[in-house]
């Protein structure tokens, strides 16, 4: 959502995107290119190129994509910016989506990282830092540490192995909000206190390293709320449903559909009338599949039509994580205010 990328650049020290579109909406931001970085799997030529021209940092996800950036790099006379992202060889505990550890995707193997920072130390690129990634959704600190301490030693080994000074380091994010009933805002201090023991540790080996977190959905996850209107409200065999003009192709997510083993409900409520009666309803979309559940028999029984149906937590995937073309029903519109 540019509006929202706009007021958050003058908050955070950089941006990382994941698409060409993404890289777009940061440079029309104040952000300085050199504090942009470019992760994500299958860049194509097209987004290179414009990163390269753009003169961000590009996350090196393979040994092809190193090649590629090298040949466009040569062709526009330019020296890519490079980072190298790595897979570890662990992952963020308990959180919700797990990005690094095992067989993935989604860069180098740590294993396979020094003949790799060797072979580009060689050539023509402005090899910066590396990038690890391993989890996204965890609200437990502990959790968030280990992956942090883990993550800062296997940087120091392998610029150690490869020989090279690390002036950049992205040890990614993870933190994560409270969604369901019986989970709680992450106490983020102690991370805190731990990162700036891990700071000292690795300012000993490399004084000039800039340490970068990635926060995305911490940052704005919570201030985001989505709102649909109850167009039709029917009784099913004892069960009361609210039909609304949006559902899952505005708010994937919050339908249990982005990633949910088993479906819980986002909290959410009647905007408009906020005080209920304790009846239950369900409050769904109008595409025509069961998947499209806003909320699941929740205390919203007293909602009419033309009522607002709120959904909480609705900051991060939202729109731009979900299906907005199935049914071609109208997008979901975003305001910041
Ligand atoms: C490289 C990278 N950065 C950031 C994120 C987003 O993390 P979050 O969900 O904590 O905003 C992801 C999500 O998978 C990611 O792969």
């Amino acid at each position: 959502m540019p509006a929202v990328v706009q007021h958050m650049a003058a908050l955070v020290d950089g941006i990382d995107v994941a698409s060409g579109g993404e890289l777009r909406v940061a440079l029309d931001t104040p952000m300085n290119p050199l504090h942009i970085s470019f992760a994500g799997p299958g860049k194509s030529d097209t987004d290179l190129s414009c990163a390269i021209a753009a003169g961000i940092v590009l996350n090196l996800e393979s040994e092809g994509e190193t090649e590629r950036a090298v040949r466009i790099g040569d062709r526009l006379g330019i020296t890519p910016r490079v980072n190298v992202r790595v897979n570890p060889d662990f992952e963020l505990k308990s959180s919700g989506m797990k990005m690094g550890g095992g067989a993935k995707p989604f860069g180098i193997d740590s294993e396979q990282a020094p003949a790799l920072l060797r072979e580009a130390a060689a050539l023509p690129l402005q090899l910066s830092g590396l990038h690890i990634f391993c989890g996204s959704q965890s609200l437990n600190g502990e959790a968030i540490i280990e992956a942090q301490t883990r993550s800062i030693e296997l940087a120091l080994r392998l610029a150690a192995e490869a020989g090279f000074t690390l002036a950049h380091l992205n040890i990614g994010g993870g933190l994560g909000i409270p969604y369901f009933p019986g989970e709680a805002r992450l106490d983020a201090s102690a991370i805190g206190a731990n990162l700036t023991v891990l700071v000292k540790q690795l300012h000993a080996a490399h004084p000039d390293a800039r340490l970068a977190i990635e926060l995305g959905r911490h940052l704005v996850g919570e201030a985001g709320v989505y709102v649909a209107r109850v167009v039709d409200r029917k009784v099913s065999r004892g069960q009361v449903f609210l039909v609304t003009d949006g559902g899952m192709h505005h708010h994937l997510a919050a339908s249990g559909n982005l990633g949910q083993v088993i479906r819980k409900n986002y909290p959410a409520a009647v905007g408009n009338r906020m005080q209920g009666d304790g009846s239950l309803a369900s409050a769904v979309g109008p595409l025509c599949t069961p998947l499209d559940i806003l909320a699941d028999r929740m205390e919203l029984g007293h909602a009419q039509v033309g009522d607002l149906i709120v959904v909480f937590q609705s900051g991060a995937y939202g729109p731009s994580a979900s299906p907005a073309g199935f049914l071609n029903h109208p997008a979901a519109l975003e305001v910041l205010v």
